[in-house]
């Protein structure tokens, strides 16, 4: 057990956070297609090896997480990606859900999949270097009436089962109760709902020999809806996303990291400053990080465009924005 509090506590090193490079391969060739890049497994690794083999990201992250697809891809040279990344200090991670699916009971709702056959596979991504892992569970507001406490209590049992199994495993378990930007509902719902959702999860937690000192919360921040037509300034960003954590995730957790969720580079950054900065004040028991994909990839692969002549150019972007983003993360 004492190992994987360590890896814990290491993946939320001060100034430090996750690149979240586990987007699906259909989420992935989205991303390509939409920069105009024909979408293939050799332009996904080489999207990969843009953002892998940037110059100093060991000073800016902890960990990454891949998709199951680049934990067996390697670089130009023929280093495998884990390799890499563990040669440079950087600790491995992936992604082990299925995706999702529409939850019996109201298909409206997702619930996401892939308990079966996980003892296996952690035991073959551990070969391969993962030394963290995660599980994305989406819930999404609507109204009033969505969600419903049904698919958010089935969602937070396969979260806590996960974890178990995880940290068996040998392996961090990074949970994902993803609570949608997409809608229109207020901040003050979206704190209502991360706060139950939470809850709800960390009563599945206790139901099960779960470590809470070996796991790290993967969250959303509280924000109104992206169809809202409000934009919440930093500081109330922060003020209600921690009065969310401050009543739901327990002291003993060692780290807590958030998604960028849709939220532009900038406003993922200027808001996790806001955070980092109130958390400061009052005191907040853990760490606070960013674990992003799109506000940490979005602008570099804009310029990358799939072309050799432009890797430098993007990589550029991207350290910067990293860098800037680390910074954000100790209220710089
Ligand atoms: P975004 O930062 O693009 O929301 O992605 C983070 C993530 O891991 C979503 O599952």
């Amino acid at each position: 057990m004492n190992d994987i509090q360590t890896i814990a506590r290491d993946i939320v090193a001060v100034g430090k956070g996750l690149l979240a490079a586990d987007e699906s391969v259909k989420t992935a060739n989205k991303r390509l297609t939409s920069n105009g890049i024909s979408p293939s497994e050799e332009m996904r690794r080489q999207y990969r090896e843009v953002f892998l083999s940037a110059p100093d990201i060991e000073k800016y992250l902890s960990g990454v997480i891949f998709f199951e697809e680049t934990l067996g891809q390697q670089t130009d040279d023929g280093t495998l990606f884990p390799k890499l990344l563990s040669d440079k200090g950087v600790i491995p991670g992936i992604k082990v859900d299925q995706g999702t699916e529409p939850f019996d009971d109201n298909p409206d709702e997702l619930v996401t999949n892939g308990l079966i056959g996980l003892p296996e596979r952690f035991a073959s991504f551990y070969k391969s270097g993962a030394r963290f892992t995660k599980w994305r569970a989406v819930v999404r507001i609507d109204g009033d009436t969505l969600p419903t406490s049904h698919a958010v209590l089935e969602n937070a049992k396969r979260l806590s089962s996960y974890a178990h199994e995880a940290q068996v495993a040998g392996l961090v378990p990074v949970l994902e109760p993803e609570v949608l930007l997409e809608g229109n509902h207020s901040m003050l719902r979206a704190k209502e709902v991360i706060t139950n959702t939470l809850n709800i999860v960390f009563t599945a937690i206790d139901d099960l020999p779960v470590d809470k000192k070996a796991i790290i919360i993967k969250t959303s921040m509280v924000l109104s809806g992206s169809e809202s037509g409000k934009t919440d300034t930093p500081e109330e960003v922060a003020e209600n996303t921690l009065d969310v954590l401050m009543t739901s995730v327990p002291p003993e957790v060692p780290g807590i990291v958030f998604l960028s969720g849709g939220q532009s580079p900038d406003q993922a950054t200027d808001n996790l400053r806001a955070i980092a900065r109130l958390a400061k004040e009052k005191n907040a028991p853990w760490p606070l990080t960013f674990s992003y994909a799109r506000a940490l990839q979005s602008e570099a692969l804009a310029m990358w465009q799939g072309k050799k002549e432009n890797v430098s150019k993007a990589q550029d972007i991207f350290i910067n924005r990293l860098h800037r983003v680390s910074e954000a993360s100790i209220g710089n």
